[in-house]
């Protein structure tokens, strides 16, 4: 493999996987694809830009520009996509273009010029689990053979493209993996999601906003874990296979909150309770036996508070990423009692 083509490396995953990749395979030139929406950030990846990586702003539904860059590489990994559950209520339309018009028009390229395809996926196309049992700490997991049961217009349009892409498989020849992650954090997510908005709440003097009761369950992972899992399954995996991709990090956001503010020297109860996301899903849990046992790959920053620690960080240091949009995103959140 010596040239990658990268969709959506100028947001959160991307941007942290073409960082990934840049380091581990020396030889790799790389080409962003990216449209640049509000998710998007140049400043994400401007260090990397040169001889090995060169970035595109454009659009995924774009058909000729798709397939003149299909044409130039060996292998795609698209992560491009509307990502967000909350802007999904309030405006679907733009996640049925981008994910599933957008992940068609690749598909149907990357068959035209045989170009081996990773296609990123979410652990929210499953739905929700029941919280584990108080007394036996027992929980079902999302397997590769669980339904898809997605809640959300974000969560429904990332299914969709999931089976558009094991359909091109069968019927087309799309030499296609799929992944489907848990939660991420890390560096360069943009501020509108859980953990960033609380550290730049905190950082920005606003006080940190629990949705509910804070119960729901994520299954965390540092996108570093992620960038290396999705290098094991596009040089190893299986063509036509699913694998599913976490650290064993279920935690709820009550009491994730809690350490983020106690990380940050705050009182524990800093926050304020808003009005519940509409449909909101109660846990998610990857069971990650699958990409173990057959790829070998195990997540190495497992140790949570350490990568809070350092995320936190990296947004004290980081402010010229996000201090531009923070306002406008709480004048948001706000507008819809969040
Ligand atoms: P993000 O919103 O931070 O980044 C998405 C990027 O895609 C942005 O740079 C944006 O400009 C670009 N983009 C959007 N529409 C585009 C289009 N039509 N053409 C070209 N570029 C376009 O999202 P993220 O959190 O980095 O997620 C990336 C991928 O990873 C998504 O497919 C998401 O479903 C998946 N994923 C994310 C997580 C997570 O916790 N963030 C977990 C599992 C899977
Ligand atoms: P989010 O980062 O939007 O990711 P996802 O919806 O993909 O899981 O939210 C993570 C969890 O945090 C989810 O249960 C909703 C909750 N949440 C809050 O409690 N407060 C907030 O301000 C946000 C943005 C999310």
């Amino acid at each position: 493999m010596k040239r990658i083509l990268v969709t959506g490396g100028a947001g959160f995953v991307g941007a942290n996987f073409v960082h990934y990749i840049f380091e581990a395979q020396k030889d790799l030139h790389i080409i962003i694809l990216d449209k640049m929406t509000y998710a998007g950030n140049k400043k994400n990846v401007s260090d990397l830009l040169g001889d090995r990586v060169q970035l595109v702003i454009g659009d995924i539904c774009d058909v000729p520009l798709v397939n003149k860059l299909m044409s130039r590489v060996d292998a795609v990994v698209h992560f491009a996509a509307e990502s967000h559950n909350d802007n999904s209520l309030e405006d679907p339309l733009p996640f049925v273009e981008s994910n599933i018009w957008g992940t068609y028009t690749l598909i149907q390229s990357a068959v035209k010029y045989n170009t081996r395809f990773h296609h990123i996926s979410t652990d929210e196309v499953f739905g929700e689990l029941p919280l584990r049992n108080p007394i036996s700490g027992v929980g079902d997991k999302f397997t590769s053979n669980s339904p898809y049961r997605p809640s959300s217009p974000y969560a429904a349009t990332k299914a969709s493209s999931d089976l558009l892409v094991r359909s091109w498989v069968r019927s087309f020849g799309l030499q296609a993996t799929i992944s489907n992650c848990s939660n991420n954090y890390g560096p360069y997510q943009y501020v509108e999601k859980f953990i960033p908005r609380q550290i730049t709440n905190i950082l920005s003097g606003v006080r940190p906003k629990l949705y509910g009761d804070g119960r729901n369950v994520r299954d965390w992972i540092h996108t570093w874990d992620h960038s290396a899992a999705i290098w094991s399954i596009l040089k190893y995996g299986k063509i036509g296979e699913t694998y599913l991709i976490g650290a064993d990090g279920e935690m709820s956001n009550r009491d994730v909150l809690t350490l983020i503010l106690k990380l940050m020297g705050q009182p524990v109860d800093a926050f304020d309770v808003v009005a519940n996301r509409p449909g909101h899903d109660m846990r998610y849990a990857i069971d990650v036996s699958k990409i173990q046992s057959e790829l070998g790959w195990k997540p190495q920053y497992t140790n949570f508070e350490n990568g809070l620690r350092n995320t936190i960080e990296w947004y004290q240091e980081n402010a010229d990423c996000w201090h531009a949009d923070k306002y406008a995103v709480e004048s948001r959140y706000r507008q819809r009692g969040q």
